[in-house]
């Protein structure tokens, strides 16, 4: 069967837990990679990326595929050629899988029912992200084992493919989950569809129940231009600090962040509980353990 991971809809939990053990392992230095076939994998980022293209890019050297990492300067789509025709040309060459980001939701999918070949989404516009979620959850399962936690999600929801695979995600683990945003940054039927007790917040105060605070970045780039004035008043009100963190929640963000608009400077740099960095390192661990589903 050719697999895909496009949504956090195409995995079981059993799926998702065997994925986020696997990263435990990887991580903890207690799984050797399977000696698989060499693969041919196709890295193509069409949106701007640090850590997402370059896990991808190191997950598969660490397992002894070949990666060939495309953007879109310099693929023909800069010379005018379409989506259609430079996917048809990359089909061509026979990879065995396809990663993608693109600004475009659902290209991904529609990659995968129009080509039958293996296909990760890396991003898909504001829809979703679904291996930074697995690689959240395999933070949280190391710290956490399988305990029901309560997490708190902080930031533009609306925009956010991170916030919309991570909720499908927490849904089906049964985590408490909470939404802490301004009315212009939610989603809230969108919300509703995947899940009915999701609690809303309008302030980061008295987050004393959390065990998980996670701020997301503002999507200043799929934010439409009367929503621009919207940012200054979200860092007024919702940009993290060391208030609101009294009780000591561990702290994510998938990055990249920005500085004093969701987190200041003094937690970015000082705080004890941050999972920041954490997380980019779980990243590669997690897209090693994503490869080897796949294959
Ligand atoms: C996220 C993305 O691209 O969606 N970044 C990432 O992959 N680490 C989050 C973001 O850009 O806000």
């Amino acid at each position: 069967m050719i697999k895909k991971i496009t949504s956090i809809d195409d995995l079981s939990i059993k799926e998702i837990n065997k994925i986020a053990d696997d990263a435990i392992k990887f991580s903890l230095n207690k799984k050797k990679t399977k000696k698989s076939k060499v693969r041919n994998i196709f890295n193509l980022f069409l949106e701007p990326s640090t850590r997402t293209t370059v896990s991808f890019e190191l997950a598969a050297k660490k397992i002894g595929h070949n990666i060939i990492n495309i953007n879109f300067d310099k693929s023909s789509l800069s010379k005018g050629e379409t989506f259609k025709d430079t996917m048809a040309t990359l089909v061509s060459m026979n990879p065995d899988a396809l990663i993608i980001r693109d600004q475009s939701e659902f290209s991904p999918r529609d990659i995968y029912n129009n080509h039958k070949i293996s296909v990760i989404n890396a991003g898909d516009g504001k829809n979703e992200h679904p291996t930074q979620s697995l690689l959240d959850y395999a933070i949280l399962k190391k710290k956490f084992g399988n305990k029901k936690i309560t997490i708190g999600i902080c930031g533009d929801i609306k925009h956010s493919r991170v916030a919309h695979s991570n909720i499908k995600l927490f849904t089906k683990l049964n985590y408490n989950i909470e939404i802490i945003a301004p009315n212009y940054f939610l989603d809230k039927n969108n919300l509703l569809k995947i899940n009915k007790n999701i609690k809303y917040r309008n302030s980061l105060n008295n987050i004393d129940n959390l065990d998980v605070i996670m701020m997301l970045r503002i999507q200043k780039e799929r934010i439409n231009k009367n929503l621009k004035s919207s940012v200054a008043s979200f860092k007024n009100k919702y940009c993290l600090n060391m208030k609101h963190l009294k009780s000591k929640p561990f702290l994510m963000h998938p990055g990249p962040v920005n500085r004093n608009i969701e987190i200041s400077d003094d937690v970015l740099d000082t705080y004890k509980r941050s999972l920041i960095l954490d997380q980019v390192e779980m990243g590669v661990y997690t897209r090693m353990a994503c490869l080897e589903y796949l294959f």
